[in-house]
């Protein structure tokens, strides 16, 4: 990532370098020409303005010096335009990074025959097909087309442009391209892009490249290129220029692409093979390159610790080996890495995600180190002191590993050029004096569960510019400073959670520049909440001690919060009926405080909603109806209220896309609408604990997603988008809720969570046999109703039923033998019916305990004490060696059932391996 993101800022810049340029042209223009009209060439403006016809979009009003208005009559002073100071022609047109949407390319830029430069970078063609005329434009040296999004044929008509030097065609949609017999055409070829064409079956793409005598930079980035032949590499003339080469993507695993590479030994400086599939340890034959000076091997499987073949590589400048399987200890690696020649010239080392271990050395001898990045190792053990006088350091992330020891100021003390420190999930202290002044500014600092505590970080106060502060789960316990929000003006986010903060925000206003994200979680924070929160995307107050109103969310600023928890604080009055301005609001939680009165009508204004969460409150009086316009909603939870009503019928028919139905805990009453049937993605129906009266709706056959076995995705998440200010993000849902008789929250692995849960209801009737065509479901609880009849023998369909209880019902007949089969089964209670007969004898039955079929006068057979009538002649021994026998099989539980069922998530085996059932 950090890779792209470099890479990314080098092309940023130069854009910016060939903007400038094209704006000096302009102005040379202006100074120039006072003789503005006579320089544009009538047929290339009309070119150029029926060029501009075939755009869709200019909102930003890009082109707007482009028209026949008889000001704007010399084309050569319209932005993107250059034209010959000699001849008058235009030869230049860039309109990169323009945000111009066009639905074809006008015919008539043919005209433009002098055209030497082209640039249309980023202008989206929706996909139309590449034009045909390119070809015979045959003046252009320059053509970039990168990421302009034509579809149809690859443009093969661009060999005939024999002049060109620069030709970028990468991130277009064409299809694929059969050989790159074009290209050896272009002799004077010096940069090729044609990243993201697949070039899958052109197997004469090294032999092609070899013989662009002038070529310097060659990128080919996720082109799914074949490996080259190797009996072809003998055969071709090789050019040895090749200054740059970038095959990122291609999932290269063979040793012939080093073969391939030795031929520029000599000229490479830069090479970039991350994302392919190198194995083994890191090649010798990169030790030959000896004016090497960038080398990007991130995300492969390159292994072991000992990369001697960079020892000869006396120019390198940056080394990219991030995501990778490296070991052995680090100091080692380090000692093989630069014994001499490339310690001066080192600026960036990247190793982060390998398994490397041990201490962090001393590498005060990389005297030219900026970025060091060893996230995600094994590293133990102490960071040496020494690091502190790396004085060119500007980068240094050491986060997830198992460092220890204390972290001192020393550790800091030449590093003034530092801006991004990350020292986050190790088991570090950092024992700071309060008056320490830092040589630093950072910009980003990542210090979660480093233990700073109990006294806030007084030097934080001398930060000034970051824009990203994680000091969660810091150990401080300790009232916010009045000094630190004014240093948070510039936060896009702020992580604080998990520490013993006090405080209240009092009378505090501030400005946010940005729409941060704010993560106060699990601290001791309380008073009223303050509108200027409201700008964040993302607030996450929950588990704090705020009191008082909610009144905050009208705060106009709020329109761009994405993301509210306010979970379990003290927060009370009523929700204030003012949400109307909500409009990015996807989730919002406000479960467990002591909010009362109606859920206002309002929320239904909130469209874009996608998790509701109320539980826990003091809410009454029905479901709003205007909820169902909130027709993104997956999730709503709204148990443990005073609510009342009918369970409205709309629920099932307006909110086609509920996954979690919560309603448990309230006075609903009335009877189930079968409209709920139309809930074909529920998994999760939980009505426990309402007086809802009449029958099951034998329609439940029509819920799909319960009716199907495992589910493809483990958890359930979100993606959400803010078009306002240009924002994205996901999260996942969590959801709590009674699982074997406990309140239990699922996150992780809530996806694979299917429950029916009608317990401590009204219901009356038989329970229908369609229940058992939802074979997906992991629990069904329909205890505590008057439900009649028997249990139907199909039970055992259910055979990824982990918990099922029927208790306290006045079910009679036998306990089908076919409960015996479901294998998986953790949880049963069938007390307190009327069953009779022998209970069946099969894996699970026997081992739960008694308590769990007592009540039903007539049951007999093991566990039960009570012998059935056939069984006490054969003699109590056998069936208590059965009942020893049958361990309690502790491993039955529902952690062990979706290890198991998650065989039916598809794919899943490979990436999960064992799965643990986590609850946060
Ligand atoms: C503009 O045109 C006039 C007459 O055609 C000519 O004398 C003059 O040099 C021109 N000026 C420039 C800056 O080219
Ligand atoms: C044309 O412009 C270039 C620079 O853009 C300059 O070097 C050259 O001298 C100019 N030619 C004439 C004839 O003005
Ligand atoms: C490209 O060149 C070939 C052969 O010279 C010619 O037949 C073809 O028409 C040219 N294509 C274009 C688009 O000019
Ligand atoms: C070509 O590659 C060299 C070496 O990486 C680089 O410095 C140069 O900017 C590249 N040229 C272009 C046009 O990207
Ligand atoms: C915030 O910190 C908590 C506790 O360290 C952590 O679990 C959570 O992932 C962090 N969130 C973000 C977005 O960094
Ligand atoms: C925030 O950014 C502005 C402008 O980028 C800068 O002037 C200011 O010093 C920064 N810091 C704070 C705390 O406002
Ligand atoms: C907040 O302001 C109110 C009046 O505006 C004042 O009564 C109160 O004391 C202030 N609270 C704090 C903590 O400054």
């Amino acid at each position: 990532m950090q890779g792209h993101g470099r890479c990314l800022k080098l092309f940023l810049a130069f854009a910016l370098l060939l903007l400038q340029y094209a704006q000096g042209g302009e102005v040379d223009h202006s100074q120039r020409n006072t003789n503005a009209t006579r320089r544009c060439i009538e047929k290339e403006r009309q070119a150029l303005l029926a060029f501009k016809r075939g755009l869709l979009v200019d909102e930003d009003h890009y082109l707007s010096s482009w028209g026949s208005e008889a000001q704007k009559q010399d084309c050569c002073r319209w932005i993107g335009v250059s034209c010959s100071n000699q001849t008058g022609h235009v030869i230049g047109l860039d309109l990169s990074y323009s945000l111009l949407e066009g639905k074809m390319i006008s015919p008539k830029l043919f005209e433009l025959q002098h055209l030497q430069h082209l640039d249309l970078t980023e202008i989206d063609f929706n996909g139309s097909q590449f034009p045909n005329f390119f070809g015979s434009l045959t003046n252009l040296r320059y053509l970039a087309l990168s990421s302009t999004n034509f579809g149809g044929k690859f443009p093969s008509q661009v060999g005939n442009l024999t002049t060109l030097v620069y030709l970028d065609l990468s991130d277009n949609s064409f299809t694929n391209v059969e050989n790159l017999n074009w290209l050896p055409p272009l002799l004077s070829l010096r940069y090729l892009d044609l990243s993201s064409v697949n070039l899958s079956n052109a197997f004469d793409w090294p032999e092609a490249v070899n013989k662009l005598p002038e070529l310097t930079n060659l990128t080919l980035r996720y082109c799914d290129l074949p490996p080259p032949i190797l009996s072809t590499l003998y055969y071709i003339n090789f050019s040895q220029s090749l200054v740059s080469v970038e095959l990122s993507g291609n999932d290269l695993s063979t040793s012939s692409i080093f073969l391939w590479l030795s031929n520029y030994n000599a000229s490479l400086v830069y090479l970039g093979l991350a994302d392919n599939l190198l194995t083994g340890s890191i090649p010798d034959v990169l030790g030959n390159m000896s004016s090497l000076a960038h080398l990007d091997l991130q995300n492969n499987q390159l292994e072991g610790g000992d990369p001697h073949s960079f020892a000869r590589l006396c120019s390198l400048q940056t080394l990219f080996l991030l995501n990778n399987d490296l070991s052995g200890q680090l100091s080692k690696f380090v000692q093989i890495l630069f014994p001499t020649c490339a310690q001066n010239s080192l600026e960036q080392l990247y190793l982060s995600g390998n398994n490397l271990a041990g201490s962090v050395p001393d590498l005060t001898n990389l005297s030219s180190l900026e970025d060091l990045e060893l996230g995600f190792n094994q590293l133990s053990g102490g960071i040496s002191e020494s690091i502190g006088l790396m004085s060119k350091l500007q980068y240094i992330d050491f986060g997830m590993n198992s460092l220890e020891g204390v972290i001192s100021e020393t550790h800091f003390s030449k590093l003034s050029k530092l801006q991004y420190l990350d020292l986050s999930s190790n088991s570090l202290v950092l024992d700071i004096h309060a008056d320490w002044i830092p040589p630093f500014q950072l910009g980003e600092i990542y210090l979660r569960s480093c233990k700073m505590g109990p006294d806030f970080p007084k030097w934080l106060q001398t930060q000034k510019e970051f824009s990203s502060l994680d000091i969660s789960d810091a150990g401080i316990s300790d009232i916010f400073p009045s000094w630190f929000w004014s240093l948070c003006r510039n936060v896009t986010i702020m992580n604080l959670t998990s520490n013993q903060i006090r405080g209240t925000f009092a009378n505090l206003t501030l400005e946010f520049s940005d729409f941060p994200t704010l993560l106060l979680s699990s601290n001791k924070l309380g008073g009223p909440i303050p509108s200027f929160l409201s700008k964040a995307l993302h607030l996450d107050l929950s588990y704090n001690k705020h009191s008082g109103s909610i009144s905050f969310l009208c705060s106009s600023a709020a329109i761009n919060l994405g993301f509210l928890d306010l979970s379990s604080n003290n927060v009370s009055g009523h929700v204030p009926d003012c949400l109307t301005h909500l409009e990015n609001l996807v989730m919002l939680d406000l479960s467990n405080n002591a909010l009362s009165g109606k859920i206002p009508t309002a929320i239904g204004s909130v469209f874009r909603i996608e998790t509701l969460k109320l539980r826990s409150n003091r809410f009454v009086g029905q479901l709003p109806s205007s909820l169902k316009n909130c027709t993104s909603l997956v999730v709503i939870d709204v148990g443990d209220n005073k609510l009342s009503g009918p369970i409205p019928e709309w629920l099932g028919v307006s909110l086609k896309k509920l996954v979690i139905l919560m309603l448990s805990s309230n006075h609903f009453n009335g009877s189930l609408p079968s409209q709920l049937c139309h809930l074909t993605h529920i998994q999760i129906l939980d009505f426990s604990m309402n007086i809802i009266s009449g029958s099951i709706p034998k329609c439940l056959t029509n819920l799909t997603t319960l009716a199907q076995k495992g589910n493809p995705s483990l958890n359930i998440s979100h993606d959400y988008e803010n078009s306002n200010i240009n924002y994205a993000d996901f999260y996942y849902d969590d959801a709590t809720f009674m699982w074997k008789g406990e309140m239990q929250t699922y996150k992780s692995t809530l996806g694979l969570v299917k429950r029916i849960d009608l317990s401590s209801n009204k219901l009356i009737g038989e329970i229908p046999s369609e229940i058992t065509h939802l074979v997906g479901l992991v629990s069904l609880n329909l205890s505590r109703n008057q439900l009649i009849g028997q249990i139907t023998p199909e039970i055992g369909n259910l055979q990824l039923l982990d918990s099922l209880n029927l208790s306290r019902n006045h079910i009679d007949g036998r306990i089908p033998t076919s409960l015996a089969r479901i294998d998986r089964l953790g949880f049963l209670d069938l007390s307190y019916n009327n069953l009779s007969g022998k209970i069946p004898v099969g894996t699970q039955l026997q081992s739960f305990d008694p308590s769990f079929y007592v009540g039903n006068l007539q049951l007999c057979g093991p566990p039960l004490k009570k012998m059935c009538a056939d069984e006490v002649e054969k003699g109590p021994s056998e069936q208590t060696d059965f009942i020893y026998q049958e361990d309690k099989d502790e491993l039955i539980t529902l952690g062990f059932y979706i290890s198991t069922g998650i065989g039916f998530a598809v794919g899943f085996w490979g990436v999960c391996g064992t799965l643990i059932f986590s609850r946060s």
